[in-house]
C-alpha cells in the first residue's frame, strides 16, 4: 500500500465545509501525487483508492496525455462505476479516448458555432436583468434560491430548443446526477434488494432519455437555429449522430451546461463579496470584466476535479503508478498552485496571464466554454449595473460534493436607495 500524508481530500463532505485549502497545500509541498483512501460514504460502499494529483504541472501533464491516462478505461468520476453500467457510461463523448472521441467531437463541435451561441445573448441579458431586478428592491437575498440556480437552466433551455417551462426537468436531472451525496439535493433511488442506484445508470435516467427522444423527433420534424436541431442534422464525412449517442450526448449536456455555470455565478458573487476593493474596482472600470471572470474560474473552479485511469505503467512527480490505477486530478489544487500563479491567495481582477485549467485542457477541454464565458460576462455586467457593494448575510451553505464546486445557499445583503 502507498504511503503518503494522511490527509483527507477525498469525503465529499469536507468540500461542503469549504475548500480545504491547507490540506491541498500540504499534499502540493509534501506528496504531489498522493493516495488517497476511499472510505464509505453514506449509502456508498468504500472504493479501492487512488492518487490525487494536486499540482499545476502534473493535472495539465495529465489531461494533456490521454494515451497515458484514460476517460475510457474507468470513465471520469472518482466513484468506480458498476461493472455492468461501465459499457453504457462509456457511450459518452466525456468518457471516450482516441478515435471514438475524436470522431464524436468533430460530429457535435459545429453545433456550438459563436454564431450560434452568440444569438442568444440578447434573450440571456434580458434574463438576467428581469431576475436581478426582482430582487434589488428588497436589499437581501439568497442568491441561488433567487436567481442563479434558475438562469443557466433557462439559458440551456434556450440553447437545446427546449420549452421554457421544461427548464424544471433540467434542474430535476441534474440535482439526481451531481447532488446526489448532498443531504439537500440528493434524491437516490434504492433497487430491490435496497441498494442505492448509481445515478449514472440507466435505470437512474430512463424519464430523461424519453424525454431526449421525444426532443430530438421533434426537432426533425421541425428544426430551428438550436443546438439539438444542430445535432440531430449534424452531417460530417458523410456521419451523423446515431439515437443512442444523441441520447447520451443530451445527458451530459444537462449535467454539464447546469451545474457548472450555476456553480459560476453564486462563487464570483461570494468572491466579489469577499473582496469588496475588486467590487469598487470592476464598478469603476467595467473593461476589466473579461480578466475579472477568468480570475472568477480560477478563484472558484466549478469543477473540483476530474478522473483518469493508468494505461500503463508511468511515473509522475517522481511517483510510479501502475496501470489500471485511478488518477484523480484536483483543478481547484492546481489554480493555488504558486509555482504557476503568482500569489495565487490574491483575488485579483486584472490578473493576467492566467492560465487556469477551468474549463480543462487537452482533447476534452470543454465545447461549452464560449457559452459559460458568455453567460459569465452577461450576468455579472447587470449585477454590477444593479447592485452596489454586497455583503454575505448568515451562513454560506455549499453543496456535498468531490466534483462539483456548488453553493446551495447564499444569502446577501446590500443598502437600498
Ligand atoms: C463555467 C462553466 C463550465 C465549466 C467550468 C466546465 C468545465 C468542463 C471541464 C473541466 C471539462 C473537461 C472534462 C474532462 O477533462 O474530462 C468539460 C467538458 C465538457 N463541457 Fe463544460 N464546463 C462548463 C460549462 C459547459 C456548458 C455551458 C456546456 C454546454 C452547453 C458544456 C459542455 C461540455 C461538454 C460537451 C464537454 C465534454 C467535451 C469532451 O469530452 O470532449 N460545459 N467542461
Amino acid at each position: 500500500m502507498p504511503t503518503s500524508p494522511a490527509v483527507n481530500v477525498f469525503d465529499p463532505a469536507i468540500f461542503a465545509e469549504g475548500i480545504p485549502h491547507d490540506a491541498f497545500r500540504r499534499l502540493r509541498d509534501e506528496a504531489p501525487v498522493a493516495w488517497q483512501e476511499e472510505h464509505a460514504v453514506g449509502p456508498w460502499p468504500a472504493g479501492r483508492g487512488y492518487w490525487a494529483v494536486t499540482r499545476y504541472a502534473e493535472v495539465r501533464r495529465v489531461l494533456a496525455s490521454p494515451g497515458d491516462f484514460s476517460s475510457w478505461a474507468g470513465a471520469t468520476q472518482i466513484r468506480d462505476p458498476e461493472a455492468e453500467d461501465l459499457p453504457f457510461i462509456r457511450r459518452m463523448i466525456l468518457n471516450m479516448d482516441a478515435p471514438e472521441h475524436l470522431r464524436l467531437r468533430r460530429l457535435v463541435t459545429g453545433a456550438f458555432s459563436r454564431r450560434r451561441l452568440e444569438q442568444f445573448r440578447e434573450a440571456m441579458t434580458a434574463r438576467a436583468r428581469q431576475a436581478l431586478d426582482v430582487v434589488a428592491p428588497h436589499g437581501r437575498s439568497d442568491l441561488p434560491c433567487d436567481v442563479t440556480d434558475d438562469l443557466p437552466v433557462a439559458n440551456l433551455a434556450a440553447l437545446l430548443g427546449m420549452p421554457a417551462s421544461d427548464r424544471r426537468l433540467l434542474l430535476r436531472w441534474t440535482n439526481r446526477v451531481i447532488g446526489y451525496q448532498d443531504p439537500e439535493h440528493g434524491d437516490v433511488a434504492r433497487d430491490s434488494r435496497g441498494r442505492p442506484v448509481n445515478p449514472r445508470s440507466p435505470a437512474a435516467l430512463a424519464d430523461m432519455f424519453a424525454y431526449a427522444d421525444e426532443l430530438a423527433a421533434h426537432k426533425r420534424r421541425a428544426p430551428a437555429d438550436d443546438v439539438m436541431s444542430a445535432l440531430v442534422h449534424a452531417r460530417v464525412d458523410g456521419e451523423s449522430l446515431t439515437g443512442d449517442e444523441l441520447k447520451m450526448f443530451f445527458f451530459l449536456l444537462v449535467i454539464a451546461g447546469t451545474d457548472t455555470t450555476r456553480s459560476a455565478l453564486p462563487g464570483g458573487v461570494l468572491a466579489l463579496a469577499e473582496h469588496p476593493d475588486a467590487y469598487r474596482r470592476l464598478r469603476a472600470d467595467p473593461r476589466l470584466l473579461g480578466t475579472a471572470v477568468e480570475e472568477i474560474l480560477r478563484w472558484h473552479p466549478p469543477v473540483l476535479s476530474f478522473r483518469r485511469t493508468a494505461t500503463r505503467e508511468v511515473e509522475l512527480a517522481g511517483t510510479p503508478i501502475r496501470a489500471g490505477e485511478k488518477v484523480v486530478v484536483y483543478h481547484v489544487s492546481a489554480h493555488f498552485d504558486e509555482r504557476e500563479f503568482p500569489e495565487p491567495f490574491r483575488f485579483d481582477v486584472a490578473r493576467e496571464p492566467n492560465r487556469h485549467l477551468a474549463f480543462g485542457h487537452g482533447p476534452h477541454k470543454c465545447l461549452g466554454a464560449h457559452f459559460a464565458r458568455l453567460q459569465m460576462e452577461i450576468f455579472f455586467t447587470e449585477f454590477l449595473r444593479r447592485l452596489p457593494q454586497v455583503e454575505v448575510d448568515g451562513p454560506v451553505q455549499r453543496l456535498t460534493s468531490n466534483f462539483i464546486n456548488g453553493i446551495n445557499h447564499l444569502p446577501l445583503r446590500w443598502a437600498t436607495p
